[in-house]
């Protein structure tokens, strides 16, 4: 399958970059621009963070792979029996920030009682703080296994709908639906190799299917979301979510396949990350270089679709896209 996803694959990479080169730009303002030594300060203070972020990232997806190794020789010792669902999140999508909140405190109180006088760097450091451990909380609701939740909005026109989940990881969405959907059926389709899902998801999906009791309404399809494996005018609805913002520079041509594989009348939610507070706490610097809401509803209206019902939750952007039918004559 062609590879023209641009996103970055390891945010960590990114955010790395950024704090050394903004360390750099720090030290370097420090050094040939002494009047400006507190703004040099603040800056090496803030992307120091953002370098101990892409450490903890990067511990997570090792941590993640050890997991999968003692999965593997559980698994040889004789079939493990899952209990309950698994999405295969990295620990340290969770551990991540909270690590970072409990440094920045510390660091606070450390200079509150080592210099009072510097009270306003205690207190930026609070506020940093208070950022990360929200974005711990954010990760936290996001990787729990029993709440895979969606907007409660009009989409699917039936409970018999054949439904496709695009990039469905291992498929918190998918049960979602399949809770909903009585006697519809669904195509879940993923690359399966995305490297912050232990394993890339589909051996979760499968698992996490057989316990919902879905193996027989869902199909698993390996694909791409900007060349998806089907048919024009395929499926009754469409769902994606987190998954459309991966795209890159792809998006459009993204949601011009889903346009095509929809029936006429057919509608697609859609639901991804915009830029916001909320996002910030999560992904910090990474949420300025995400599409905004109207850029989203820009590219889905020059893809063909219309926008049927739009709003914010838990954060997130979800749109409700329509595939105009054509006028009766
Ligand atoms: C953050 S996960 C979300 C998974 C699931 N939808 C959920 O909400 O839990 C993003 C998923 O999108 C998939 N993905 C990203 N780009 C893709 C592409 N071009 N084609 C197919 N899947 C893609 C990744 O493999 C990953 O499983």
């Amino acid at each position: 399958m062609q590879d023209n996803n641009s996103a970055p694959k390891h945010p960590h990479g990114h955010l790395g970059a950024a704090g050394f080169l903004g360390m750099a730009a720090g030290l370097g303002l420090m050094i040939y621009v002494p009047s400006l030594r507190a703004v040099a300060r603040v800056s090496i203070l803030y992307w120091g963070f953002l370098l101990v972020g892409a450490v903890v990232l990067l511990a997570s997806f090792y941590a993640m792979a050890g997991r999968g190794i003692a999965r593997h020789l559980a698994h040889a010792r004789g079939p493990a029996v899952a209990t309950k669902f698994d999405f295969g999140w990295a620990p340290g999508m969770t551990i991540g920030p909270w690590t970072a909140a409990l440094i920045a405190v510390s660091t606070a109180v450390a200079v509150q009682v080592a210099a009072p006088t510097r009270w306003p760097l205690a207190f930026l450091l609070v506020l940093i703080a208070a950022g990360f451990f929200i974005g711990y909380l954010i990760a936290r609701s996001a990787s729990r296994p029993d709440q895979a939740v969606l907007p409660l909005v009009d989409w699917l026109s039936g409970e018999s709908d054949f439904v496709l989940d695009g990039g469905c990881g291992a498929g918190r969405t998918t049960l979602a639906v399949g809770r909903v959907l009585k006697q519809g059926r669904i195509v879940a389709l993923d690359r399966f190799d995305a490297d912050y899902i232990a394993g890339g998801g589909r051996t979760l999906l499968e698992q996490n299917l057989r316990l919902a009791g879905l193996t027989g309404r869902v199909r698993i399809e390996q694909g791409d979301l900007i060349h998806l494996p089907f048919p024009d005018q395929t499926f009754d609805s469409a769902v994606s979510t987190h998954a459309m913002d991966h795209l890159g520079p792809q998006k459009e041509q993204g949601l011009r396949e889903m346009l095509r594989i929809l029936k006429p009348g057919g509608r697609f939610l859609l639901v991804v990350w915009v830029p916001g507070w909320v996002a910030f706490t999560f992904v910090n610097v990474l949420s300025f270089f995400l599409t905004t809401r109207s850029g989203w509803k820009r590219l889905a209206v020059r893809a063909g679709f219309n926008v049927a019902d739009e709003g914010m939750w838990n954060g997130l952007l979800y749109l409700v896209l329509q595939r105009p039918a054509p006028k009766p004559s």
